[in-house]
């Protein structure tokens, strides 16, 4: 049964000591690197916002299965973003000059979103991030770039499992704000108001800690070149264009055998599940 599967899995990850933390954790690579350091300190306010904006409407839920995927949604999200926490403090920890300020920015979006605006704003926005991640997801899992040489395996880990769980419940907010609200043109619009929120927020995030970095360890690999942005602007757009079609559903994504091993590992690894 559908229900089934999705499973909210307690992790335990071994964080690395702030004094053995080197930047470029995903495959030696700047872009890559910076950009899963924004990813997990973006998590930290995005996915609270998540938890608090499922539970508001939960009970309206009226299809037994959809609340019950709903309900093991939030639980996924709650569980991100408390292992976000934990290892962003290796990234606090690195005082970033005007890192504080554009998290404080970020923060006050969050709250007025969940002070402001209505549960449709909220769930619309929701399935605009998730309709991202989606593709993030599979695509980078495809990749094979956890499992790089150069891939610290701490990290690798906790975006390996976070993104797993990404692709496990990818129709559970299409579905909600379908079954809730429905309407394509909100429903694009707000992909666009979602993601382009974490794309500022991710573009200033890498450009704020490359440029320490590069001075402060005296290392132009953590440079981002701008090749390296055009790429990355070319993929995101390409990705949100996809999420505001109006024939985009999660539902079509056929997920490879080797990302499905990937829960089967995950769900061994969890020190309990529910
Ligand atoms: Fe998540
Ligand atoms: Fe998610």
């Amino acid at each position: 049964m559908a229900v089934q599967s999705i499973v909210v899995r307690n992790m335990v990850f071994e964080i690395p000591e702030v004094k053995d933390f080197q930047p470029l954790y995903i495959a030696g690579n700047s872009a890559l690197s910076y950009g899963h350091t924004a990813l997990g300190l973006y998590s930290a306010y995005l996915e609270p916002f998540f938890v608090k904006s499922l539970r508001k409407v939960i009970d309206q839920i009226e299809d037994e299965d959809l609340r019950e995927q709903a309900d093991r949604l939030w639980r996924q999200e709650a569980q991100h973003y408390q292992k976000h926490v934990e290892f962003n403090t290796l990234i606090l920890a690195q005082n970033y000059p005007g890192l504080a300020e554009l998290l404080s920015n970020i923060e006050k979006d969050f709250e007025s979103y969940l002070s402001d605006q209505s549960d449709r704003f909220r769930i619309a926005y929701i399935q605009g991030f998730e309709s991202y991640t989606t593709q993030f997801a599979l695509q980078v899992l495809d990749s094979g770039l956890y499992d790089h040489r150069r891939t610290d395996p701490a990290f690798g880990e906790l975006f390996k499992w976070h993104l797993l769980e990404e692709v496990e419940h990818r129709n559970v907010a299409f579905d909600v704000y379908q079954h809730l609200y429905g309407g394509y043109f909100y429903r694009a619009r707000m992909c666009r108001v979602a993601q382009q929120h974490m794309f500022h927020f991710m573009s200033d995030c890498m450009n704020i800690m490359s440029s320490a970095d590069e001075v402060r360890l005296r290392n132009k690999r953590c440079r981002i070149t701008t090749k390296q942005k055009v790429m990355i602007t070319i993929n995101q757009l390409g990705m949100q264009v996809r999420s505001m079609l109006p024939g985009y559903t999660p539902h079509k994504y056929a997920v490879p055998p080797k990302i499905v091993a990937l829960s089967e590992y995950f769900t061994k690894q969890a020190s309990s599940i529910r």
